[in-house]
This record gives structure tokens, sequence and C-alpha cells, in this order.
């Protein structure tokens, strides 16, 4: 009997590869870019498995050409906004992604955004870079506490769990706003959640860990970064979408807000003529959240682990439909 085939679409972690290729056979695209959608289309009519990344932009069109033999597309990430979901439940297609093995790694992530715009850390190493370190003087350096502030989480779940475990040991007071309250935490924690304009208004640092759905997308715009205090920063690590950037471009300028940090933007990569790009009072980071050499492989591994599941009708570890 011929092995069923897969189609990585990137040759990013050879250890998923190779465990894929104990019992498949599978091709990978051996490009950086994503592969075109002719091609996407074209492998989904004669795949039995595709594994995905984040900017793999899986549309209806694909999946209809993988219907009735594509049993699985598994992401490897947490977020699967990239993939028309419905789509694929009508046409019996599995979408996986890879939750409760980055979300350690990503609050990680979240802290050091907090640190570096609040202490000015790639502020300081850019002033050094740049020559212009010449006389021992931290007042243009000055920054703002991190210890004993309010920290605001827009999207309480599995990494915003983690990112509250950490500001423990910063000493701060944690508010969160989710649709649904989470009570086991607000006790864990002695944590508040606050609606979401008071979460805005109130905190110091405010931090973006939603999905991106039609209801987040653009849901920091010009109205939501007026709520916020001049002296407050805002950190996201969600997905680019979720902030409108000229608007977050406006509120720098103005004064709006002291700073923000963020892992991800709309679109990606930033492109390099945006202003933003040279604004002082912003970090931004290439969409690494989740990026420790230990997690990348572990989220590939978990990815590959759901085709070798579905293809063998095991129960699969993490489908989302
Ligand atoms: P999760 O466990 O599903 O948590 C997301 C939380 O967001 C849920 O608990 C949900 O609570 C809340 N939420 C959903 N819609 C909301 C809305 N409209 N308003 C307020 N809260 C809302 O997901 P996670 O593992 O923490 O990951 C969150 C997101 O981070 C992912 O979807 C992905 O896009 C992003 N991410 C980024 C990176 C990176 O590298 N930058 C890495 C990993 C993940 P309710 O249902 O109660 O609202
Ligand atoms: C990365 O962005 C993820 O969603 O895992």
């Amino acid at each position: 009997m011929p092995k069923q085939k897969v189609y990585v679409t990137r040759a990013r972690v050879p250890t998923a590869i190779e465990l894929l290729q104990t019992l498949f056979d599978v091709e990978v695209w051996s490009e950086n870019t994503p592969p075109p959608k002719d091609v996407l289309i074209e492998k989904a009519s004669i795949s039995d498995a595709i594994m995905t990344e984040v900017d793999d932009l899986i549309d209806e069109e694909i999946l209809e050409s993988g219907k009735g033999k594509l049993k699985i597309i598994a992401n490897r990430a947490v977020g699967y906004n990239n993939i028309d979901v419905e789509a694929a439940t009508a046409r019996n297609v599995t979408i996986t992604n890879t939750p409760g093995i980055l979300a350690e790694a990503c609050a990680d992530m979240t802290f050091a955004l907090i640190l570096s715009i609040a202490r000015k850390v790639t502020f300081g190493d850019r002033a050094i870079r740049n020559g212009k370190w010449t006389v021992f003087d931290q007042s243009p350096y000055l920054g703002t506490d991190v210890y004993g502030k309010k920290l605001g989480i827009i999207g309480l779940g599995d990494i915003g769990e983690k990112v509250i475990k950490r500001s423990i040991g910063f000493e701060m007071d944690v508010f969160y706003h989710s649709r649904t309250a989470k009570a086991e935490i607000e006790e864990k924690y002695r944590i508040t959640r606050l609606g979401f304009e008071d979460i805005l208004s109130t905190c110091d640092y405010i931090s973006l860990h939603v999905p991106l759905s039609p209801e987040t997308e653009k849901m920091i715009s010009s109205r939501e970064l007026a709520l916020m205090r001049e002296d407050s920063f805002l950190i996201n690590m969600s997905r680019g979408p979720t902030v409108d950037l000229d608007d977050l471009h406006a509120a720098l300028e103005s004064g709006q807000i002291a700073g923000a940090a963020i892992d991800v933007t709309d679109p990606e990569p930033v492109p390099m003529d945006h202003p933003i790009v040279h604004n002082e009072n912003i970090v931004i980071t290439p969409h690494i959240g989740s990026a420790s050499k230990a997690t990348f492989t572990a989220m590939g591994v978990a990815a590959a682990k759901n085709i070798v599941a579905a293809l063998q009708d095991k129960q699969i570890p993490s489908p989302v439909n």
C-alpha cells in the first residue's frame, strides 16, 4: 500500500520532519517564504495532511481542493486565525494547534518586552551602538518602574495566566479583562476582573493576549488609546491586527501613551518605511513570543504528532474543530 502523503510548508523543525518521514511520504517546501496559493491548492488535492506555519493562509479554495482526501491541517502555533476553520469543518478537515507548550516562553517574552520598554533597554543599547554614550549621565535613560505597578491583561488564557505568575515577583497589582470570568484564577492569584474600558484607564501596563477574531481585530485603535493614561504602556503579544498600527504611531507621537512594546504587527514583517519603526518609545520584535529553541522544536513535534494521530485514526491531541 502506498504511504500516506504529508506536505510540510517549511523546513524549519527537522525533528518534526524526521518523525513524519518514519511513517509517511513527506514533501517539504524548501523556501523560507510561504508556498504560493496555487502550490497549496495542488498539494491539498494530493496530500492526506499538511503542516503549516502562522503565515500560511489556508482559505476555502485550498480546503475545497483537498475535499475528500485531506484529513488534517496541523498548524505549528497555538493561534489558528490563518485558517478558515469553518470551511475546514464543512469538508471534514481537522485543524489542530499546539496549546500547552508555549505559554511559559511567551510569558517570558512578555516580560522581556515590558522590561525593555519600561527601563529603556533597547533605547540604551541603540545609544551605545550609535556612539551616543560619551559621558556617564543616566538622565537620558530614566525609565519607569515595573515593580509595584498595575498590570492589565486583556485575554486571560494560557499565556495570560503565566504572565500573572511572573508578575508576582514584581509585586504588581493585576487586573484582567476576558469575556468570561475566571473565578479560579482570580482566587488563586488575587486578581480583579475589570471592564474593557476600565482596564485601559486604570493600568500602567496593558498586555494583549487575545486570539485574533472579528471581535478583537483593531480592538486597540485611537478611541481605546485615548482612554489609556499618558504614563502607561501597551504590550502586544497577540496578533498584529488587534492593534491599529497607524493609530498607535499617532498615540506615541502625541504622547497620548508613554510607550509600546509589540511582538506582532500588521502587516508582518513591519514595513521599514512605516514611521513607527523610527519612534524611540516603542520596542518591536519579529513575532518571536514562543521562539525559544526548546519551544520552537516542541511545537513542531506537537504538530507532527497531531498528524500521526489523525492519519492513524487515533485520538488527536489538540483539535480545534
Ligand atoms: P487562550 O488560552 O485561548 O487564551 C485566550 C483568552 O482570550 C481566552 O481565555 C479568552 O477568554 C480571551 N478572549 C477571547 N476573545 C476575547 C475578547 N473578544 N475579549 C477579551 N478576551 C477574549 O490562548 P493563549 O494560548 O493564551 O494565546 C493567546 C493568543 O496569543 C493566541 O491566539 C495567539 O494569537 C497569540 N500568540 C502569539 C504568540 C507570539 O509569538 N507573539 C505566540 C503564541 C500565541 P474568554 O473566552 O473568557 O474571553
Ligand atoms: C504563534 O504566534 C502562535 O500562535 O503560536
